[in-house]
């Protein structure tokens, strides 16, 4: 079923980071998707899914009598740049990329509706039928950076630090990689960095993109998957694809200028040295990172820190 590795595969970490991506791949997708089967829907106070037990959320399992609460919200129907046509029928290239909008998925070929032309959730059912707050019928593609180097005092440390840059949240305050939506015309690369310059630099200045486009020169693509998330619903979810940019000597990041902007209303470098309850997959993303880097597998140990820890350099 995986598709991961399918393109952007490139130098000798690709088997290395492929491995590791399977790995926890399988801890996270046994399970089967709580977010996309809560209620009320996120951002209503009334649309209520059909509750869906686990045992039901594979379309395997047959449920003849299975009705979904159908719901897409009125800012998608108005049919923004951003969004599709609300008929599904409109759409002719499901399962593939039309040059503009890539509307593959890294679960591999997804099933489309014979009579409805609706595409069907990989995960499984959800509870609710049309689009909710997602734009695309099918896939949404989102693209995360990772950016981190290592810890500048390591002396206390037994084993190797690495520093992230996270950003708190404008709408929920949590804690989370400065990622965002992939635009038409984007690979996850080109939004990774756009979104990492609006969110964690708020800048367009020349000097500021080429500082960032330097960083990301040696960038991988280290995560493709699914997300659980709350605005799933049975015909349009989440995919996100994690681009981890390395600063090994710390030269490429010493002078970055870190300032919040756009959805992010802090960000900050945060020491991976113990759990944050960091945002949809981003912790997924983060450990495959650490991991690639040889760095602390600080999860291993039972330390758990709110979301807002106070040793984080604000800088
Ligand atoms: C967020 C990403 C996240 C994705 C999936 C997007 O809206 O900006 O950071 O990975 O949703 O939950």
């Amino acid at each position: 079923m995986s598709l991961l590795w399918t393109y952007h595969q490139q130098g000798s970490h690709l088997l290395l980071q492929s491995s590791l991506s399977n790995i926890l791949r399988s801890i996270v997708t046994t399970s089967v998707h709580t977010r996309a089967r809560q209620s009320p829907y996120v951002g209503t106070k009334d649309v209520q899914r059909t509750a869906v037990p686990d045992s039901k959320v594979s379309w395997k399992v047959n449920w003849p009598d299975y009705k979904a609460t159908e719901y897409t919200a009125s800012k998608v129907l108005k049919n923004p740049p951003w969004a599709d046509d609300p008929d599904a029928k409109k759409i002719k290239s499901f399962n593939e990329f039309d040059g503009k909008i890539d509307r593959r998925s890294f679960m591999g070929e997804y099933e489309i509706d014979d009579k409805t032309n609706r595409p069907r959730n990989p995960a499984g059912r959800t509870g609710l039928s049309g689009r909710g707050l997602l734009g695309h019928w099918g896939p949404n593609h989102a693209a995360d950076p990772v950016v981190t180097r290592w810890a500048k005092d390591q002396s206390n440390l037994k084993e190797k630090v690495l520093e992230i840059v996270l950003i708190n949240r404008k709408d929920n305050n949590h804690l989370a990689l400065p990622g965002g939506m992939i635009d038409e015309g984007e690979n996850a690369f080109v939004a990774a960095k756009r979104e990492f310059l609006e969110e964690a630099m708020n800048s367009n200045d020349d000097a500021v993109v080429e500082q960032i486009d330097k960083l990301f020169e040696n960038a991988d693509s280290i995560y493709k998957d699914y997300v659980d998330d709350p605005r799933n619903t049975d015909n349009a979810w989440m995919e996100s694809e994690a681009i981890d940019a390395h600063d090994e000597t710390g030269e490429l990041t010493k002078d970055l200028r870190l300032e919040a902007g756009d959805d992010a209303a802090k960000v900050k470098w945060v020491q991976l040295d113990r759990v944050h309850n960091l945002y949809a997959s981003h912790e997924s993303m983060v450990r495959i990172a650490v991991k690639k880097h040889g760095a602390y597998e600080y999860w291993h140990d039972n330390q758990h820190s709110s979301e807002t820890t106070d040793d984080t350099n604000n800088k």
